[in-house]
């Protein structure tokens, strides 16, 4: 990209966020101890159906629309975009699904293995003879574990236990391929979840993941048994939804790393144009623990997966200092970054200020803050007055600049 049109994209950004509200209504712009913010509905969930490719879980996933929002304005097809902190992989999707270079990283194995094989899919019929030709009735040496029987019908738990030795054998043999790795992200998706299309007996939707002992409460309270479920049909049947809107088009080759953020040699300087990403906040969500059994089907030691947990706001601070100064290293000089924090305790706690007081001293300019407001929410409720269950139910995008 030439470096006039990169200044022109970047002075035009506060001018966008005037005019980009979504149905035309104006943006507030407004000063809060000296942090601007743009506040507006600037896209909504259901203004436009995502690709369908997006639809699967994960703890603390922000919606298509976010992403699409920056890289449609921000970026060319070409340019690279990269999320550090990717869960699922919704920026580094989003930028596959319009031509442009996905970069993800995240410290947790998981998010490559949930990301990889939807950046190249196999066709149904692909997915379809693979399981075909799975013999599932064999098992493993889990059948007897009583935390998993807490979701599974043993011959669910059976045919759970027969793709994931499979898995590993494949592995093992160096035979592991795409098929191979898109029934592994379903199968990820459907463990356990609250309708029939699971592989569980009812429990929380997927995104938000219980304990066994929890499980053994649910199904004491609503009086249930895990029910038997034919694991290869369901795979088949959540294939055929995500690959309902086809394949991403040709892209740049994906880059997908697994580390911290805040280290990322496989990197190199200067290469990315846009990250839109999403940090942990605080201690909310607690990565490991609620992926649990996620990471048993991966053949994943949780305990190794080094996932930042900050209850400490000053060390939240820190942590985040840490991402931007390796941040500064890989974009290029006036390459943009959203980092989306969120509403946190209540909105007592105002993380897009933490994040601008950790940046200062480092090569960014701070442009403000975008506040994605719901639709119906007055602005009001926006400044964590009027919160509702201390989750978060606004988008907060600290928006910056690499300065040079
Ligand atoms: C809010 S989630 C991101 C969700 C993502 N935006 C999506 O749409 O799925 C935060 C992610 O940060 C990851 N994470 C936690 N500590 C990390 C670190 N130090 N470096 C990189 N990733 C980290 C977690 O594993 C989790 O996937």
């Amino acid at each position: 990209m030439s470096a006039a049109l990169a200044r022109l994209r970047d002075d035009a950004l506060p001018a966008l966020l005037r005019r980009a509200g979504f149905a035309g209504a104006p943006t507030d712009e407004i000063y809060r101890d000296g942090l601007r913010y743009f506040v507006n509905e600037f896209w909504t969930a259901g203004q436009r159906q995502a690709h369908r490719l997006h639809e699967i879980s994960y703890r603390a996933c922000f919606k298509p629309q976010l992403p699409a929002f920056f890289i449609a304005h921000l970026t060319a097809p070409g340019d690279a975009v990269y999320d550090p902190f990717s869960g699922r992989g919704t920026t580094a999707l989003q930028a596959a699904l319009t031509g442009r270079r996905p970069i993800a990283n995240d410290t947790n194995p998981l998010a490559a293995m949930l990301l990889a094989p939807r950046l190249d899919p196999p066709t149904h019929a692909e997915v379809a003879a693979r399981l075909g030709a799975l013999d599932l009735a064999g098992g493993g040496e889990e059948l007897d574990d009583p935390d998993l029987l807490a979701f599974f019908h043993p011959d669910t738990l059976r045919q759970i236990a027969s793709l994931r030795a499979y898995l590993r054998a494949r592995a093992a043999a160096g035979a592991f391929d795409r098929v191979d790795a898109w029934l592994r992200m379903v199968a990820l998706n459907r463990l356990t979840g609250h309708s029939p299309g699971f592989f569980s007996v009812y429990t929380l939707p997927p995104n938000q993941a219980t304990s066994a002992a929890a499980q053994r409460r649910i199904n004491g309270q609503r009086n249930q048994v895990p029910p038997p479920r034919d694991v290869a049909a369901l795979i088949l049947r959540k294939s055929r939804a995500l690959l309902a809107d086809g394949a991403p088009p040709p892209h740049p080759p994906a880059l997908l790393l697994t580390g911290p953020a805040h280290a990322t040699p496989g990197l190199g300087d200067g290469v990315v144009d846009l990250i839109v990403t999403s940090p942990p906040f605080l201690d909310v969500v607690d990565y490991r623990g609620d992926n649990w059994l996620r990471l048993w089907f991966a053949g994943i030691d949780a305990a190794a997966v080094p996932i930042a947990r900050h209850g400490d706001v000053g060390a939240w601070q820190h942590f985040v200092r840490g991402a931007f100064a390796e941040f500064a290293r890989v974009l290029r000089p006036g390459g943009l970054v959203a980092f989306e924090v969120g509403e946190v305790r209540r909105g007592q706690v105002a993380l897009e200020r933490h994040v601008a007081a950790a940046i200062a001293g480092l090569p960014f300019a701070l442009i403000g803050v975008m506040l994605n407001r719901q639709r119906f929410t007055k602005t009001a409720q926006c400044w964590g007055i009027a919160n509702n269950q201390g989750g978060t139910n606004s988008n907060r995008i600290v928006l910056a600049r690499r300065e040079g």
